[in-house]
């Protein structure tokens, strides 16, 4: 019914929000750190419950954001392309994620020239590279990563602060039907065009829905794991044959993160 998947996660053992590069981030809003592990344990949990394997990146002191694991790199056919930050505040991050990769057996691991900030802005169907652009990833990360992975990749622009990564408005589904959902709005008028013409039955989500960080999902291609809040989509995932999977992930929100942020896949 669906295949079991290899996740990354990084336990929020020193987030904090410190400083703000989205506007999700309020410094002056206290962040509930033992709430914030409990959360991100019962969604590590959850994954396992279900058969898939969650590996664990230890967090580092003073990179508070690294939680966020999904944006440290970019893993297709088992290779590693590794992540540049766009702000100098998660900078550090690039090396922890390349040196997990390197010491856990993944051959072909290699650090960009240009900023891409990994599975936040790159998503991955049967025959593309969705990339977004616009407020993080380079554009020429683009070309980057398809002359890495040797998959076409289509450039998506990002027009919504709100949204700033392609993660944050739009969520694959199913890898092997190419079903997405994602937030029109997010995206400039000849992106969705696109998007309209390579997923012409996409999910469609509304704003109140993007606003709970919705689309920042985690799809087994059956599951989906997304954030109890975003009430609107689970009758259409059931009506597509998922199932919805709510999940309480409201202090990493403080962040401008929910699940998708905090998973990175392996795939193999
Ligand atoms: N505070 C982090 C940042 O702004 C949140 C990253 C969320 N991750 C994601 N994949 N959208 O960089």
């Amino acid at each position: 019914m669906y295949a079991t998947r290899r996740y990354l996660m990084c336990p929020p053992a020193h987030f904090r929000v410190t400083y703000s590069i989205n506007p999700w981030m309020d410094p002056a809003k206290p962040v509930d750190l033992p709430l914030a592990l409990a959360q991100w344990e019962a969604l590590r949990d959850r994954y396992r419950a279900l058969g898939h394997t969650v590996e664990i990146l230890d967090p580092e002191p003073g990179l508070p954001d690294m939680v966020y694991a999904a944006n440290g790199a970019t893993v297709v056919d088992g290779r590693v392309l590794g992540a540049r930050f766009a702000h100098p505040e998660r900078a550090g991050e690039a090396a922890a994620h390349r040196a997990w990769y390197r010491a856990h057996g993944f051959a072909d691991v290699t650090e960009p020239a240009h900023i891409n900030e990994g599975e936040g802005d790159f998503a991955v169907t049967s025959s593309w590279l969705l990339a977004g652009r616009g407020f993080r990833s380079s554009p020429l990360s683009h070309g980057e990563a398809q002359e890495f992975f040797g998959r076409p990749v289509i450039g998506l622009d990002l027009v919504d602060p709100r949204y700033y990564h392609l993660d944050t408005a739009l969520c694959v589904l199913d890898a092997e039907t190419d079903d997405v959902m994602y937030h029109p709005a997010a995206f400039s008028p000849g992106s969705r065009a696109v998007l309209a013409r390579l997923f012409p039955q996409a999910l469609l989500a509304e704003e109140s829905d993007a606003l709970a960080l919705g689309l920042n999902a985690v799809s087994d291609g059956h599951h989906v794991f997304l954030p109890e809040a975003a009430t609107g989509l689970f009758a259409p995932l059931r009506a597509r044959g998922y199932e919805p999977v709510p999940v309480d992930l409201t202090e990493l929100l403080k962040g401008g993160g929910s699940v998708k942020c905090v998973t990175a896949e392996l795939r193999p």
